[in-house]
């Protein structure tokens, strides 16, 4: 209920424009590309059922808090942390937490960059017929060609971040509401044709059971770690993403509703990708634990062999690289927001800063797949390294920082006055947000270390 502040970058025009973006954040290469992956990594049901707990359980509640810290501080999250604690009389340092937040975006979006540009090299390999009557092993040829070449990739990740910063210089209202209105329905439509195609290609039952018969033997903490911090990474939480579009939020919006219609978004987009992609795996004898490529390896399948496969494969490949865009707008705002807060700067001066710092990490990124690839830290390349860092330890510790501040340091008659929640619904939240989430979170991480 705070329309009585503005965010000087602008508002949402709408109740539906807040949703159309927050889901266009949400919804991205984390459901279509990453979601597959690392289930196919990780043995299957037992992990999704463990990432889906975690979506109820902890990221719904963050999700509602985050949005709710956003509108009420209406800044850049550096910004917002700052004069929330000072209203709730708190340590100051909590500002921190929109430091923390600000680089985990910047660290995701460079990689992310990466693979959107994966997409796009993939909307010309799709348009020019190079899918066409392909098996499995030519498809896998035409993924490793553009692993091996630097060229390639730096041209459409350079390409990729040129887009993104041009769509963030337009703000708010300009460039964002408008895209995502389409982009979502088109997206879903597209899945269920790959889902159809997928009942019809012969290891539709094994592919399902893959994903829903949990098998808890298959997973370890590490595990349990990935799922949580996807269920962080995939609903655009703990780095201040979602609160700063929820900053941009009139008042007199149900978050809790919003909230609910996002998260469930994003759930069914990542679990349809998913019944797509593994009755093609099996179908086809591929390894489910093939890592980023997974989805690069089997769907041009699918397309090269169904009936309209072209049209649809390239209308996909466009689609993924349009829900990676409105994800990467968001990974970037944060740090936009508060170069033109604090650093008194322009719009789009902000932009080029910004995207060009994180333009050049990519270019690591894109090396690390190909030239530096024998470069490990702790076993890991470059990439893998940033999306454990992130995904991993960032969001989560984000996240449960998000948690405490919201349920215990600041005054509960204001996130009452902002949440507008009938009175079980806020005790389910208050509980939810105060035990069940942070706990979660820490019990996790000490497992993790061992100590557990
Ligand atoms: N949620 C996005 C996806 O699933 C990624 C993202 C993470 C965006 C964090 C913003 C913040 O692809």
């Amino acid at each position: 209920m705070s329309d009585k502040t503005r965010s000087i970058h602008g508002e949402w025009s709408s109740r539906f424009a807040f949703i159309l973006a927050a889901t266009g954040s949400a919804v991205g290469l984390g459901n279509i590309w990453k979601f597959p992956y690392i289930t196919g990594q990780n043995g299957g049901g037992a992990f999704v059922m463990v990432y889906l707990a975690c979506v109820a359980a902890i990221g719904i509640p963050i999700m509602i808090a985050e949005i709710m810290l956003g509108r009420r501080g209406r800044q850049s999250p550096i910004n917002t942390m700052q004069s929330l604690s000072a209203e709730a009389g708190a340590d100051p340092r909590w500002h921190y937490l929109g430091w923390l937040g600000m680089i985990a975006g910047f660290l995701i979006l460079a990689y992310y960059s990466v693979i959107a540009g994966w997409a796009m090299a993939y909307i010309f390999k799709a348009f020019f017929g190079g899918f066409f009557g392909t098996d499995a092993g030519e498809v896998k040829a035409i993924f490793d060609g553009l692993m091996a070449s630097p060229i390639q990739q730096l041209f459409w990740h350079t390409l990729f971040m040129i887009v993104t910063m041009q769509v963030v210089m337009r703000g708010v209202q300009g460039g964002l509401e408008k895209a995502v209105r389409f982009l979502m329905p088109a997206l879903f439509v597209i899945l269920m044709i790959l889902v159809a195609y997928a009942m019809s290609s012969g290891a539709y039952e094994q592919g399902i059971e893959f994903l829903f018969s949990p098998d808890f033997s298959k997973i370890d903490a590490d595990a349990v770690l990935t799922a949580m911090g996807h269920a962080f990474f995939t609903l655009s939480l703990g780095m201040g993403a979602i609160m700063v579009y929820g900053s941009y939020l009139p008042g007199h919006v149900s978050i809790a509703k919003t909230t609910f219609f996002i998260a469930g978004a994003d759930t069914i987009v990542a679990l349809l990708a998913g019944i797509a992609i593994f009755p093609l795996v099996f179908a086809n004898n591929l390894e489910a634990a093939a890592g980023p490529g997974l989805i690069f390896q089997t769907l041009p399948l699918a397309f090269g062999h169904m009936g309209g496969g072209w049209l649809f494969g390239v209308l996909f490949f466009v689609l993924l690289f349009f829900a990676a865009l409105t994800s990467s707008i968001s990974l970037i705002e944060p740090a936009v927001a508060w170069l033109v807060e604090n650093k008194e700067i322009e719009r789009h001066r902000a932009c080029v800063w910004a995207g060009s710092a994180c333009w050049a990490l990519g270019v690591a990124v894109v090396f690390s797949f190909n030239i530096w690839s024998g470069h490990k830290w702790f076993d890991k390349n470059l990439f893998e390294l940033l999306d454990y860092l992130t995904a991993n330890l960032m969001l989560p510790i984000g996240g449960l920082c998000i948690a405490l501040f919201a349920g215990w340091t600041m005054r509960q008659t204001d996130t009452e006055q902002e949440l507008e929640l009938p009175e079980q619904g806020f005790q389910v939240w208050q509980f939810l947000i105060k035990y069940v989430a942070p706990v979660s979170v820490f019990l996790v991480f000490l497992h993790v270390l061992g100590v557990l």
